[in-house]
């Protein structure tokens, strides 16, 4: 058996090497290894401990999602070599192993992005006894095991990774209470979370408006990215180079729509563009709207026209009135 493990979370456009490799080794290198030792011998089981991450994928493990993949590979080879051999994928296991250290930061995203079951160490008992049962290469079961996923709701946690993956769909929970849902699909849910709009109704100045869009963004990076509080994010640092694909960019547009008031083009996000330049981009869109800034930095008279709600102006009114739908789409 095989339940080795290196953890070195972290970006992979800033991973260093030596990390990549510490995570993969004692997974990759370990595994080939065992199987080589083992050749010859009559074994009752041979199983290597992956995780959820490797079926998964999760941001900011992609050695150790990559280790336990190539783990996979290896018990598929092995089955196909009539020999016995199975993987067990396990979500989160509480009160022994590495996450009961683990410190509140990963556990939240465990819980939210992961989106695993908890299982105890009685699970994992179980777990071990099916990759046995499953390993044996005339067992007509799957030797790759997965235990873990628990059913989630995308509109209580919208961040869950694996929604995107067909093969997961029958653990969403479709069947939510129609008002939670609109409430945390709606700006409400976010907007206590990250009340951009009020600090924004709030800023006394042009830069305060700069820098409110700027720090906004920055902690919507960090949430999409699940990097944690620690990880330096710059404003000079480009979104795409620390991670953001497509798919990620459709949700800081849906973000920078609802959250600030203005649209920002996906390919505009995709860009060149700085986390910096974005936000003044922003910045500088919203700012006829807000009203205008004295030079001295305070506000001065607004249009005749525009609604305020606590005596600035109304961002969502904005928005309309800028042509930008609410939905963001
Ligand atoms: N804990 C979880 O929630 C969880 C979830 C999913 C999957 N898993 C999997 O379960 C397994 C065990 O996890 P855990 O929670 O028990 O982790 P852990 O408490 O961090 O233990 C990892 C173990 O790996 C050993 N190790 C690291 N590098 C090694 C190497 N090159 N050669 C030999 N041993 C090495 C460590 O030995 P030293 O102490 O001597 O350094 C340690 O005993 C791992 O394969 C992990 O991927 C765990």
């Amino acid at each position: 058996m095989n339940g080795a493990m290196i953890l070195a979370d972290q970006l992979f456009s800033k991973m260093p090497f030596r990390d990549w490799l510490a995570t993969v080794r004692p997974k990759v290198e370990g595994s080939i290894l065992l199987d080589e030792l083992c050749a010859g011998k009559d074994l009752d089981f041979f199983i290597l401990m992956g995780s959820i991450s490797g079926p998964i994928g999760n941001r900011s493990q992609s050695p150790y999602a990559a280790a336990n993949t190539f783990m996979s590979g290896l018990i598929q080879g092995r089955r196909k070599r009539g020999l016995p051999g199975s993987i067990i994928n396990p979500g989160q296991i509480v009160g022994v192993g590495y996450v009961s250290n683990a410190d509140a930061w990963l556990l939240k995203h465990l819980e939210s992005v992961v989106g695993c079951y908890h299982m105890s160490e009685q699970d994992l008992h179980e777990l071990f006894a099916e990759g046995i049962l499953a390993g044996r290469p005339d067992s007509g079961r799957n030797p790759e095991i997965i235990a873990g996923f628990r059913r989630a709701s995308p509109a209580d946690q919208p961040d869950i990774l694996w929604y995107r993956n067909p093969k997961t769909w029958h653990f969403i929970d479709h069947f939510v209470d129609s008002s939670a849902q609109s409430g945390d699909a709606s700006s409400g849910g976010k907007a206590a979370r990250v009340p951009v709009k009020e600090q924004l109704a709030a800023a006394a100045s042009a830069d305060e408006v700069a820098a409110v869009v700027e720090a906004g963004f920055v902690a919507k990076l960090r949430g999409k990215l699940q990097m944690s509080d620690e990880a330096a994010v710059a404003g000079d640092d480009v979104p795409a180079e620390l991670g953001v694909d497509s798919l990620i960019a459709v949700d800081l547009r849906a973000w920078f729509v609802k959250e600030v008031g203005v649209d920002m083009p996906v390919l505009k996000i995709l860009g060149g563009s700085s986390i910096g330049q974005l936000a003044g981009e922003a910045a500088a869109k919203l700012l006829p709207a807000l009203g205008q800034f004295a030079s001295g930095g305070g506000k001065v008279q607004e249009p005749n026209g525009v609604k305020h709600v606590n005596g600035v102006k109304n961002v969502n009114g904005v928005m309309n009135g800028n042509g930008v739908k609410n939905g963001g789409d």
